[in-house]
């Protein structure tokens, strides 16, 4: 079963257990809608991939700990997309949570969602006790603060911010969550896995920088142009294009060297680059870059 099967498959599962019945049909819906609209899923099949490396002796704790990471995510963008963030209509190709179903409603189902996250954590955790501490706690700080993603969405209601602190905050802790609990979830050290899932944390979010200016916002499935028109820190502003590309290859390359002596390292380097290309795809930038080359840099070129 691929890890993306593994995923959906578990989502279901544990949402259904956890929300249980005869919760307010509109806010289940909302909440629904939320977590089942196609997402790319990297996060949960990130810790799994590393549960692999460990063993995988407690599936079903695996599973819980991709869902409630799953669920703590899609969390986020729906509070993201609200008017007091970024005011987006659409995500995933399809109008936002709050869109759909209101502010109110958008409102409650993140909370709702973060609640589930911690709800699907303790009814699988019962079984193994032991491990269920340090998953939830691996899981408030990559949520949480000082560090996590409430802590790098509040960095935008700053003055100023530093931008890898923000980006590391914001993306890039849920992803060394998702490493350190495919570890944890086996009773293993979880840090040996935090590099790869904070340099592909970081990537992860310098190519949204890159794709909100290059991308198309009909592929993107959200809006594109966001980061200028909300004047929000950024790579692609602060390092230019060409230099966020390279930044982003960089964190790549950290990220794969950053995988710990495994039986399926070659495996786990492979889904490194994988994301790579499908985030960045070289043709686009290239494209990109050739359409919006500058008279005056184009004449500069050519006098030397
Ligand atoms: C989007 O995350 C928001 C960021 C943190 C960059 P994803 O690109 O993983 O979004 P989905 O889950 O696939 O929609
Ligand atoms: C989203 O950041 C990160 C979250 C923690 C929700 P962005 O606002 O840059 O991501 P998109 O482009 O809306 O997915
Ligand atoms: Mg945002
Ligand atoms: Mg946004």
């Amino acid at each position: 079963m691929s890890l993306l099967t593994r995923t959906e498959q578990a989502l279901i599962t544990y949402f259904e257990q956890a929300v249980g019945v005869g919760a307010p049909p509109r806010l289940v819906a909302a909440m629904r809608h939320a977590v089942f609209s196609g997402g790319a899923r990297i996060r949960p099949q990130l810790c799994m991939a590393v549960a692999t490396a460990c063993g995988d002796d407690a599936p079903a704790l695996t599973n819980a700990a991709a869902v409630s990471l799953e669920l703590m995510h899609c969390a986020s963008l729906v509070h993201d997309d609200m008017p007091a963030f970024d005011n987006a209509d659409t995500r995933r190709g399809r109008p936002s949570v709050h869109k759909a179903h209101g502010e109110a409603l958008a409102l409650l189902a993140g909370d709702g969602l973060i609640v589930l996250a911690y709800r699907v954590m303790l009814l699988a955790g019962a079984q193994h006790s032991n491990r269920l501490w340090a998953l939830m706690d691996n899981l408030t700080q990559g949520v949480g603060l000082p560090d996590g993603i409430v802590a790098g969405q509040a960095w935008e209601c700053e003055n100023s911010a530093d931008l890898g602190q923000y980006q590391r905050a914001k993306t890039g802790a849920l992803f060394v969550s998702a490493t350190r609990a495919g570890a944890l979830s086996c009773g293993q050290s979880p840090e040996p896995w935090a590099g790869l899932g904070a340099y592909l944390g970081e990537a992860y979010q310098v190519a949204d920088d890159i794709r909100d200016v290059i991308a198309d916002a009909a592929v993107l499935g959200k809006p594109v142009g966001q980061d200028a028109l909300l004047a929000r820190p950024s790579s692609a502003q602060a390092l230019g294009l060409e230099g966020a590309i390279a930044h982003f290859d960089h964190l790549i390359d950290q990220a794969a060297e950053s995988i710990p002596a495994c039986t399926n390292r070659e495996l786990l380097r492979q889904l490194v680059q994988r994301e790579a290309v499908r985030l960045v795809p070289k043709d686009m930038c290239q494209g990109y870059l050739q359409a919006h080359a500058t008279p005056l840099s184009g004449r500069a070129n050519a006098a030397h």
